[in-house]
């Protein structure tokens, strides 16, 4: 009873009563989210958006082509996705001009400040678009409310500079304030995209803390054939053998760009190096070390130390330097 209460108090206008129990504005999900995250949950359903998510998404593979670029745009060579750090540019100018208008100060700061925004804002939609691209369903509907609420956006500063360059400053000031509200939509969608549905973020990070720290069993030598990825379980996490006759490569079997099962990729050979390709959205990954060499992954590949004891085949995690492995 008191947590039907707690409901109802954190969601004004929710059932009470002898109704069914209140579970949210999205049926079948907990009590305790936000009206906020429900409503995102509802676009991050909303099968309607998919046409237009697919043909953004198509389009983006046609004109950016894996290789030096797409990579480029992805932040491989960062080592973490380039979009969130270029947004901050044009997000800064524009918090930057509402504030000018805000306080009534001279129109040119803002004037600057919005011209600055809108230029800076090209190379971060062109990440994000590259981004969004290789991401799942769901996200890209999401992401497509958050590309419309920053065109949106765009628009509303297009205006506002040719108002204010027409004298007619206030509704300049007008137009530009209700930019900078599109702005923040979309930049909360960011968040909810980057934080909540883990766009971007590195799906490998948690293994120096859950694999196994003592030497793992993973099966007689002889079960793994030359050349053929195998999947075994090495403690809480599962991994990818490689046997290639005289050793073997144990990575994470968890793509660190959405979690794809490595062991279901194809091993290539990318400058005389081995290396796998994920199934999902065709990041590779060397064998030897797991580094990136091509995106959409940013972050490397978990490689487990390994030796062979009375026939079988074992592995542990690999430390990195400064990280506890527990
Ligand atoms: S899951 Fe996307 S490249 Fe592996």
């Amino acid at each position: 009873m008191s947590l039907l209460l707690a409901s109802a108090a954190a969601y004004p206008g929710a059932p009470t009563g002898n109704g069914p129990k209140f579970r949210g504005w999205a049926p079948g999900y907990p009590d305790g989210m936000t009206e906020w995250g429900n409503l995102v949950d509802r676009v991050a359903r909303a099968q309607v958006l998919d046409k237009v998510a697919g043909m953004v998404r198509d389009a983006v593979h046609a004109v950016v082509r894996p290789g030096v670029v797409k990579d480029a745009a992805h932040g491989v060579w960062l080592g973490h996705p380039l979009h969130p750090a270029l947004a901050q540019l044009p997000l800064g100018c524009y918090t930057g001009a509402a504030l000018l208008d805000l306080t009534g100060a001279p129109d040119s700061g803002s004037s600057r400040l919005i011209g600055l925004g809108l230029l800076s804002s090209a190379p971060a939609a062109m990440t994000g678009l590259v981004d969004y691209a290789d991401s799942h369903e769901e996200q890209q509907r999401i992401g497509v409310v958050h590309a419309s609420a920053n065109s949106a956006a765009l628009a509303c500063y297009v205006s506002s500079l040719l108002l204010r360059r027409s004298g007619r400053t206030k509704g300049g000031v007008a137009a530009g304030l209700l930019g900078y509200a599109f702005a923040m939509l979309g930049a909360t969608l960011g968040g909810d995209l980057a934080f909540r549905r883990a766009v971007g973020a590195n799906h490998a990070a948690e293994v120096p803390h859950t694999g196994p720290e003592e030497w793992c069993d993973l099966g007689a030598v002889t079960d793994f054939a030359d050349g053929k990825p195998a999947r075994r379980q090495a403690g809480l996490i599962p991994v990818m053998v490689v046997s290639s006759g005289d050793g073997f490569t144990v990575l994470h079997d968890r793509c660190s760009h959405m979690a794809a099962p490595l062991n279901e990729g194809d091993l290539v050979e990318v400058a005389g190096e081995s290396c796998v390709e994920c199934p999902w959205h065709g990041s590779v990954f060397r064998l030897r070390d797991g580094a990136v060499v091509h995106g959409p992954a940013t972050a490397p590949q978990p490689v487990l130390d390994w030796q062979v004891a009375e026939g079988r085949l074992r592995a542990k995690v690999r430390t990195i330097p400064g990280v506890p492995a527990s």
